[in-house]
């Protein structure tokens, strides 16, 4: 037996089982292929090769997974030999039988490691794909060229465009494997299907020969669709084009030059910003779930959930919850108000039932855990509980009172409010150890984020509760200290503001909109404002007008278009006017003669800004709100702020999020930036104390998400 190891205890151990030399991978968490592993696969190929006993060779997985692919941690860092394609090219190459036997993910290099092999053969439960595309990729170790060959470019376009996972089943009607195991067992079902392939004496048959892509005109068909559809649909990208080439090369060109096409297109791709943004995301998004709470103590038992309060949020939130299989009580101030909080939920189901995303059965199972009522005693139960009522802190105070009385010792009370003070809710109650926020973004059963908001009595096991809900909704909690508006809708508020003062000074909406869409979000901030209604801003401004600062600029447009009940897409007006039934609006003459007015009023005379000076200050506004909101210990890290954009406001993912955006655009320029406008408006451009130290410092916000 040999055994190569390496610091961080990445093993390939090969041993001889009869005359089959089993090679398994052990590099926990998920058998990652460093050079650790590569160089042990290659090894282990050589020792096959030169023993005489070995009659086949097994590849399988230590742990939960085969193997999940490539070593994301080593991108970016200088290559290590030998490398990937050269691994794979030498098991493809063996004299001998190489079966890979398939448990959990086989992902990316993974993956090609088994399309390498020679036979494949999968246990139920398995999940196998090729997921480069999501982080700014191709599959870079002849994926591109060895699936297309084994399954058709048709299929493997499509595995490859999606980034998607397949299931066992799948995956052998895909003819991606060549059989599924009868049991779990993978070591056991792996070496006897190498014994039944000694015993029929079968050679090694390489995926290189494999005949998928012999009808030449269903795989030209193929890539014409392929090329049509992709670059609409993935603006900005650079894999997905790349990724269609390459099947292209796969269809036109010898093996050998597939996969120095291939090879090239990997690398122009691996040194892209997009893939650094992409796999920051990649690591941000597990990262945030790691807080000083989660790592301090365990989370309570959930099981049984109760909602107050059944509008827009409160079903949104029974919706999620009951599609995690929790069971739901949702409590309503009478009987009216509880029939329309369940007609809200069927609302939500039917809606995904009209868009064919769900049956009629899966909503009636899902309702079969969903239960109503008018007493807070049917919490009694609850392990948790997620208010939403009016966001008003007397009537949250109110609700908080009745939970204290009626639920259980050991509870958790949630609130979902956006800006209340959560501490005062706490104070309130006899248990302020047990109350935190949960701040879902609407649509609640389908934007990812969720804000866990920790005022500074709660327990550290209720903070692990939340992020294990979080978990088990399939969201991304992200951990935000009390202050007005917590993480994301703080920064909201700065950089529209910024997006408002633009467009006084000269720039339409409809052009903040472009420029902001073209530097990747989905919608620009009119768009939104269109969409979540004009009215909700509105009344949270007209709050806010004692206490804000009188010298503070103040940009009345919104407050006009609002005073004409222009709220957006449900009035038929707003920033836009919306023909009948119309969710894509037109640019409205009227609304630019509102602006020319208050311009005038104002006395501003409108200036031309390019797209690129709207963007510079749309981001300046947004990257310095996230470093306050880090230097006020309102977010963690940087990081944190960047899962915040991405998964609740749209932020492009392959940018990273606004502080990696930053540091890849320069935190020295960006800081220049706010000085310059600071010229003009020096209370609202005040840089960030944490902007003004990292740059006198010559750092970046990554080496804060590395400190921490
Ligand atoms: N490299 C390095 N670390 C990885 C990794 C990888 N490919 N995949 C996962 N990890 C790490 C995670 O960062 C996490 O680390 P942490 O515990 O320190 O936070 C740990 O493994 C566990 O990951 P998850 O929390 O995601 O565990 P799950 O069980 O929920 O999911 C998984 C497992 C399905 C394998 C999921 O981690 C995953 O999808 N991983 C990425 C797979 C992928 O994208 N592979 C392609 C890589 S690119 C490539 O192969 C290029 C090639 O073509 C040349
Ligand atoms: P909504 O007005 O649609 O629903 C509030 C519901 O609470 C109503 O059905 C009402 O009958 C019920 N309610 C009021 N008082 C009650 C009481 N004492 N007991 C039981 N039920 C009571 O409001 P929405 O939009 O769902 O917001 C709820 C909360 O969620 C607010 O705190 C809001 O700030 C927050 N929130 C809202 C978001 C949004 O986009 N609408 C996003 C994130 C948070």
């Amino acid at each position: 037996m040999t055994l190569l190891s390496a610091p961080e205890s990445a093993t390939v151990e090969h041993e001889l089982r009869g005359n089959i030399l089993v090679v398994t991978i052990d590099h926990a968490p998920v058998n990652a292929l460093n050079s650790v592993v590569r160089r042990g696969l290659i090894e282990a190929i050589d020792a096959a090769e030169v023993n005489p006993s070995v009659r086949a060779v097994l590849i399988v997985g230590a742990g939960r997974n085969f193997i999940a692919g490539a070593d994301i941690r080593e991108f970016g860092m200088p290559a290590q030999p030998p490398a990937l394609p050269d691994v794979c090219n030498r098991i493809e190459a063996c004299g001998k039988p190489v079966v890979a036997a398939i448990h959990g993910a086989a992902l990316g290099g993974g993956l090609e490691v088994a399309l390498a092999s020679h036979y494949r053969i999968v246990v139920e439960g398995a999940k196998l794909g090729l997921p480069e595309v999501q982080l700014g990729l191709l599959p870079g170790a002849g994926g591109t060229q060895r699936a297309t060959r084994l399954v058709g470019a048709e299929s493997a376009l499509s595995l490859m465009l999606s980034g998607r996972h397949v299931d066992a089943q799948e995956a052998l009607r895909l003819g991606l494997v060549d059989r599924v195991g009868q049991s779990a067992d993978v070591l056991n079902e792996g070496l006897a299907y190498a014994h039944e392939l000694i015993a029929t004496q079968a050679a090694p048959r390489r995926t290189r020969d494999a005949r998928g892509l012999a009808d030449q005109q269903a795989s030209a068909t193929a890539i014409a669709a392929a090329r049509a559809n992709t670059q609409k649909k993935t603006r900005g990208l650079l894999s997905p084009m790349k990724i269609i080439d390459c099947v292209a090369a796969a269809a036109n060109l010898s093996f050998e030059e597939g996969l120095r096409f291939e090879r090239e297109q990997f690398l122009e791709c691996a040194d892209s910003p997009q893939r650094a943004g992409l796999v920051h995301a990649f690591f941000a998004e597990r990262e945030v779930q790691k807080s000083p709470e989660t790592r301090a103590a365990r989370s309570r038992p959930i099981r049984s959930v109760g909602v107050v309060g059944g509008g827009t949020m409160g079903a949104g939130i029974a919706v999620a919850l009951l599609d995690a299989g929790l069971s739901v009580t949702m409590i309503e101030r009478d009987g009216d108000a509880l029939q329309r909080g369940r007609a809200h939920v069927e609302k939500v189901y039917d809606g995904l039932i009209g868009k064919g995303r769900l049956t009629q059965e899966t909503k009636a199972r899902a309702l079969q855990c969903f239960h109503g009522d008018t007493s807070y005693d049917a919490l009694a139960d609850a392990d948790i509980v997620i208010e939403a009522v009016f966001e008003d802190m007397a009537v949250k105070k109110a609700v908080f009172t009745e939970l204290d009385r009626a639920c259980k010792q050991g509870a958790v009370l949630a609130t979902n409010t956006s800006y209340l003070d959560i501490d005062e809710i706490a104070a309130s109650i006899s248990r302020p150890h047990d109350v935190l926020g949960l701040h879902f973004f609407s649509p609640a059963n389908i934007m990812k984020l969720l804000e866990v908001v920790v005022p500074p009595r709660v327990s550290a096991d209720v903070v692990a509760t939340a992020f294990d809900l979080a978990k088990k909704l399939r969201k991304v909690g992200v951990r935000a200290g009390v202050c007005d508006g917590f993480i994301g809708n703080r920064m909201l508020a700065v950089y529209r503001a910024a997006a408002d003062h633009l467009m006084e000074d000269g720039a339409s909406p409809y052009q903040i909109d472009k420029a902001v869409r073209d530097f990747g979000f989905p919608m620009g901030p009119y768009q939104v404002i269109d969409l979540a209604g004009g009215d909700i801003g509105w009344a949270a401004r007209k709050r806010r007008a004692l206490t804000r600062d009188p010298h503070a600029r103040y940009v009345r447009i919104s407050d006009e278009l609002c005073e004409r009940g222009w709220f957006g897409q449900k009035t038929g007006r707003g920033f836009y006017r919306y023909d009948e039934g119309a969710r894509i609006g037109k640019p409205d003459p009227e609304v630019e003669l509102i602006i020319a007015t208050e311009r005038e009023r104002a006395g501003v005379a409108p200036r031309v800004f390019s797209d690129e000076q709207i963007v510079r200050r749309y981001m300046a506004a947004m990257i310095n709100e996230g470093a306050n909101v880090v230097h006020d210990g309102i977010a963690l890290r940087p990081l944190d702020v960047d899962a915040t954009l991405i998964h609740g406001f749209g932020f492009p993912r392959y940018r990273g999020g606004p502080m990696h955006y930053a540091d890849t655009f320069g935190l020295d320029s960006v800081l220049a930036d706010i000085r310059e406008f600071a010229k003009d408006d020096p209370l609202f451009w005040r840089a960030s104390p944490l902007l003004v130290e990292l740059v006198a410092r010559g750092a970046n916000f990554a080496s804060l998400n590395r400190a921490a």
